[in-house]
């Protein structure tokens, strides 16, 4: 079974992604927990070029690979799109190696992410996304996808009150309000296509209720799988 998390930022996907796998372990499953974009050594060098596009840009110069005092430039809404897929070809080789061991896997994101946040958020053509999902994915679809959703407004405060206790903030963590509608918008546009494959859940509520809503859904689709 493939598994995956979508939602804006400040949602507690990562939290609620580890406390569903501890579930899954102790209920006897083998379980992956993972993450976009990333999780193989080639994609998490993209997810750094991704999260921080200046700070590599100042390595490639330091290593003497770029010509100096050129104007830091914007990334095209085509070329994320671009850059993330090559990340998912990478992670999508391995997690077929992990369903096909017969491992549940629960990914943090996927590829509703770039149709929501390139696509919804930043305006890429989404034939051209759609198109570059078909070919990194091959195919590969989730069985179940838990969309949590929280307002933006709320989302940003969260991720605020984490920068001050030490997080990092990225590019993608400082854009505008109506970014982020614009992203969860595409994201309701999404599961009222799929409404079979997707489940979407308050996320502003307290994080143990949040898990028992989560177990319950996953529980239920694993029965359904037995059945
Ligand atoms: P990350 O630090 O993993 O944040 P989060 O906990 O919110 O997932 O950063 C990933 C960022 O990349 C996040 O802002 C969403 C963005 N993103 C896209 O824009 N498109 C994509 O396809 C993916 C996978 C992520």
């Amino acid at each position: 079974m493939f598994i995956t998390f979508e939602g804006i930022e400040g949602t507690g996907k990562s939290t609620q992604i580890a406390l569903l796998g501890g579930r899954l372990r102790a209920a006897g499953y083998h379980v992956r927990t993972t993450l976009e974009p990333g999780d193989t050594p080639l994609a998490d060098a993209i997810r750094a070029v991704w999260l921080h596009p200046n700070e590599s840009l100042e390595a490639v110069r330091a290593a003497d690979l770029a010509r100096p005092g050129e104007p830091t430039e914007t990334m095209l809404p085509i070329t994320e799109a671009l850059l993330i897929s090559a990340a998912r070809a990478q992670h999508v080789a391995r997690m077929r190696e992990w369903l096909a061991a017969g491992e549940i896997v629960v990914s943090d994101r996927y590829a509703d992410s770039t149709r929501a946040y390139q696509g919804y958020g930043s305006g890429a053509d989404m034939d051209a996304i759609e198109a570059l999902e078909q070919m990194v994915t091959g195919g590969l679809h989730p069985d179940l996808t838990l969309l949590l959703d929280l307002a933006p407004s709320e989302g940003k405060q969260r991720k605020q009150q984490g920068h001050v206790a030490g997080e990092d903030l990225n590019w993608l963590d400082q854009k505008e309000l109506a970014y982020l509608e614009r992203v969860r918008a595409g994201y309701f546009a999404l599961a009222a296509a799929e409404p079979q494959r997707w489940v979407t859940l308050d996320a502003d509520q307290p994080p143990d209720a949040l898990a028992e809503q989560i177990w319950e859904v996953v529980q239920e689709r694993l029965e359904a799988v037995k059945r």
